[in-house]
């Protein structure tokens, strides 16, 4: 009985945390909310900069800035954007890079940001996204208007999506979407079937990219705590951590 409890304890042991294990060793976040005060992430400069700070500690150098894009925000437009990334880009800290990008929400605002001028992640993946309850209307056109543009259609959190089955995940990455995983997903934090699914597309090779979508330190800190991985899932993440090198 006494071997039986050791083992079992040692199995516990031998996972590592996502954060002891060291994956954010060179990471490059495609996925944030840090610009302060444009959406639901980071409301004031002195939070952002100290979860930048954490970052760097934890050894990320690279950054995506991407605030949401929607009907709902109708002053996140490029000009405004750019000026406030421009105001934080002077105070992150040292031996970080930041770029601006976007999260754009699949609503009719997004031919005109279109027009306007959309900002990218690498030199043409659009990030996008949908409510979580019901499929956008405008999927299919806003997916052809980016392939005819030579522009890949990136899905942030796929996992998250009530509306996806299956099938439909195949469906959506035949017709050129590729797949970017919430890393806060594998831990729980958005529920129970985000966690099942994205556990699902990662071990089917089925996600192109990984972001933290952070809004909040503290819960993006926690959620990795928890967050407790096997070798191979540590392998499997470390290869989709690489390829976020593509991005920048
Ligand atoms: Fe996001």
């Amino acid at each position: 009985m006494m071997k039986k409890k050791q083992n079992i304890f040692y199995c516990f042991a031998a996972k590592k945390s996502f954060l002891e294990a060291e994956l954010l060793l060179d990471f490059i976040d495609i996925h944030t909310h840090y610009l302060p005060g444009v959406d639901d992430g980071f409301q004031c400069q002195a939070d952002t900069i100290a979860a930048l700070e954490a970052m760097r500690a934890w050894g990320v150098k690279r950054i995506y800035f991407t605030p949401h894009v929607m009907a709902d925000l109708p002053a996140n437009r490029v000009p405004f954007l750019k000026e406030q990334f421009v105001g934080l880009a002077l105070k992150i800290p040292e031996g970080m890079e930041v770029r601006l990008g976007a999260e754009y929400m699949l609503d009719a605002s997004f031919y005109v940001r279109e027009e306007e001028g959309l900002l990218f992640l690498g030199d043409r993946y659009v990030l996008i996204e949908m409510s979580y309850l019901y499929p956008s209307p405008e999927l299919d056109q806003i997916v052809y208007n980016l392939q005819i543009r030579n522009y890949i259609p990136l899905l942030a959190h796929p996992e998250r999506y009530l509306f996806l089955n299956e099938k439909k995940h195949e469906e959506l990455r035949d017709r050129g979407c590729r797949y970017q995983l919430n890393l806060m997903s594998l831990s729980g934090q958005y529920g129970v079937r985000a966690q099942q699914v994205a556990w699902y597309l990662l071990q089917h090779g089925m996600y192109d990219f990984v972001g933290t979508d952070i809004h909040r330190l503290p819960v993006f800190r926690r959620s990795m705590e928890r967050l407790k991985l096997t070798v191979p899932e540590e392998e499997l993440l470390h290869r989709l951590i690489r390829q976020n090198e593509l991005l920048w």
